[in-house]
């Protein structure tokens, strides 16, 4: 039986809540299919390590989550620890440690989630967006010089390597090749002399090896507004950092809200743990009331059981999420339900429990 080594950071916040959700899930997966199991090793870390130890995580961390083939992340985040340390020494960090240069995140709107945009079709929102995860906007190059001066300079660099660029766009090549889709790339050449010229000039060269796949490019200004007007148009995408961060924000209020909303980041050669994710945050507001959406953790337990090559599961899962919208009893306050997570959370596995055993 394949064993699947699991190192689980719930985090701050909601994160706990609905990562418990996430792994029934998993182990529904696991206990349908008696070819696999999951073990789970849980990790405290988080902003009340921080409080307590004056850091994210412990100084070895990476090379203990490296054991692992996956790592699942709840969410991270609380106010009492700034922000651009909770991101950065925790998340950042194990993304940039193991090469996640790949986030992955569906924007699709499925049957009987809400969407803002009035009487969308569902067919109509279905995207892949390949956001650049390694460096970018978001490399942490830059310089605070005299701080506090009334001539203070602050400079935030962005880093575009050849080998990064090329490596997303390839793998955008490859995804719509492979899913016989159209491939959107977004940059900004026009105001970004240097950073977006050269990824602009990158997405050519790629395409030139892919006379098959269907093209286009487009300013993140206007993509903002075709993703809203058009949203059609866009199939899998690929884009930066930055751009990609902002744009599935977008994505994810016009496919069903926050709470619906799942990222992967993926290291594709599997030299190291990739790690799934919802892509909200740890929601301080709502905190502890077990009022919690689980969809979007649910939705990242589904990528990874695709990862590993679960494909049925992950299915199931997604259908399961589907169902339950259409359903509409068993729903969260965001989704103007009265439902608890932990009852969404079994509702899940019920309905693809019933999947799997009739019709898959
Ligand atoms: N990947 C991450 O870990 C991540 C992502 C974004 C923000 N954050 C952090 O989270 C903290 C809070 O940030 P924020 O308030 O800007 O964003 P947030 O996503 O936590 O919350 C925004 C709003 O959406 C609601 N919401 C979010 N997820 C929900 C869910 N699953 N179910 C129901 N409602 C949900 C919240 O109640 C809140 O009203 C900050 O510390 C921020 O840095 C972490």
């Amino acid at each position: 039986m394949k064993k699947f080594n699991i190192a689980v950071i719930p985090g701050d916040g909601i994160g706990p809540e609905v990562i418990d959700e996430g792994i029934k899930v998993l182990n529904k997966a696991a206990e349908m299919d008696t070819s696999f199991q999951f073990s789970f090793t849980y990790f405290p870390w988080g902003c009340e390590f921080y409080l307590k130890n004056g850091k994210m995580m412990d100084p070895d961390a990476i090379q203990q989550l490296q054991e692992f083939d996956a790592i699942y992340l709840g969410a991270i985040g609380f106010p009492g620890v700034p922000d651009h340390i909770s991101l950065r020494d925790l998340l950042l960090n194990i993304r940039k440690n193991f090469d996640q240069y790949v986030n992955l995140r569906p924007v699709k709107l499925l049957k009987g989630a809400p969407s803002p945009l009035i009487s969308i079709a569902n067919e109509n929102i279905d995207m892949l967006f390949i956001r650049e995860n390694s460096e970018g906007e978001y490399a942490g190059e830059g310089n605070w010089l005299y701080k506090g001066k009334s001539h203070e300079v602050v400079l935030q660099n962005s880093v575009f390597s050849r080998k990064g660029t090329e490596r997303i766009i390839r793998m955008a090549f490859e995804t719509a090749k492979k899913e016989g889709r159209s491939l959107t790339s977004i940059s900004k050449a026009n105001a970004l002399n240097y950073s977006m010229v050269f990824w602009d000039e990158i997405f050519e060269e790629v395409k030139s090896e892919y006379p098959e796949v269907e093209t286009s490019s487009l300013l993140v200004d206007a993509a903002a507004m075709l993703m809203v007007k058009d949203p059609k148009r866009f199939e899998v995408v690929v884009t930066s950092n930055l751009f990609g961060d902002i744009l599935t924000d977008l994505g994810a209020a016009i496919a069903g809200g926050i709470g619906l909303a799942a990222g992967a980041n993926i290291n594709p050669e599997r030299k190291y743990p990739s790690m799934f994710e919802p892509v909200h945050g740890s929601a301080p507001d709502i905190a502890g009331k077990d009022i919690s959406n689980p969809l979007a953790s649910i939705w990242s337990a589904s990528q990874m059981l695709d990862f590993f090559g679960y494909k049925k599961y992950a299915q199931a899962a997604i259908d399961a999420i589907e169902t339950l919208l259409l359903e509409g009893q068993i729903l969260t306050p965001d989704m103007n339900g009265t439902s608890s997570t932990s009852e969404v959370g079994d509702r899940i596995v019920s309905i693809m429990e019933r999947m799997i055993s009739h019709s898959y």
